[in-house]
């Protein structure tokens, strides 16, 4: 089955290391092209995304089949007057396929509502971007609830618990496989990842019950982020 990788780096790298996170990941990447199942998604923050869209464009069309670009943020709004929002529109002919919306740091640090998420949704969506709606249990269903109906089920969604998140702290697995079950019952049969102190040493424990997962600090280093992908 194919799973969902994705590499959020938050705010970190220059345009120069993310050069040379590509090109070391590439390194590691080519022997194992043919055994490549999985989608690695890769969230850098958005100066680094023309980059990788560029070095995407004049790799093999194999490894674009298997790595896309994602965002780790939308505007809730679409083109216009809204002072440095990034917008679906501004991501055109980027190739940007995926939006992480909602991730527990935009609501902690930069007070993102139910709403706005929502709001992001519906841009991502209205754009041809898949969102990746993150949410913690104690808030999935105030969430699904004001989310359009009819874009529900064209997420995919993220099980990130605020105590796994950068802590070390890994939650344990059938803990996880009830979030699915939650998740699924509010948003329909979509993807559901899982996120919080993802390592490669417990990456297939949790692939057991999600459907892909989601990784931070874990992603910053390529030779780590591959372990993670090529899970031998
Ligand atoms: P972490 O971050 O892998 O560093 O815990 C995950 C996330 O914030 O998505």
């Amino acid at each position: 089955m194919q799973n969902y990788i994705v590499a959020n780096w938050k705010s970190n790298k220059n345009l120069e290391e993310v050069e040379l996170w590509w090109e070391e990941f590439i390194q590691l990447t080519i022997p194992h092209l043919d055994d490549l199942q999985d989608e690695v998604i890769i969230a850098p923050p958005y100066p680094g995304l023309m980059m990788l869209a560029q070095a995407l464009e004049t790799q093999s069309p194999k490894l674009s089949q298997h790595i896309s670009l994602a965002v780790q943020d939308l505007s809730p709004y679409p083109a216009g007057s809204y002072t440095g929002a990034v917008c679906g529109r501004n991501l055109e002919k980027l190739g940007v396929k995926y939006a992480l919306v909602g991730h527990s740091e935009r609501r902690r640090y930069f007070h993102e509502t139910h709403q706005d998420v929502a709001n992001k949704v519906a841009q991502a969506v209205r754009n041809g971007i898949t969102p990746i709606v993150c949410f913690d249990e104690t808030y999935l269903r105030a969430q699904a609830e004001v989310i359009e109906f009819e874009y529900l089920e064209k997420c995919v969604v993220a099980y990130e618990p605020l105590t796994a998140i950068g802590t070390g702290h890994n939650v344990q697995v059938d803990e996880v496989a009830a979030a699915v079950a939650e998740a699924k019952e509010e948003f329909g049969q979509v993807p559901v990842l899982y996120g919080g102190s993802v390592k490669p040493d417990n990456v297939e424990s949790y692939l057991e019950v999600v459907d892909g997962v989601l990784v931070g600090g874990a992603s910053l280093n390529p030779d780590t982020f591959s372990q993670l992908v090529y899970r031998a």
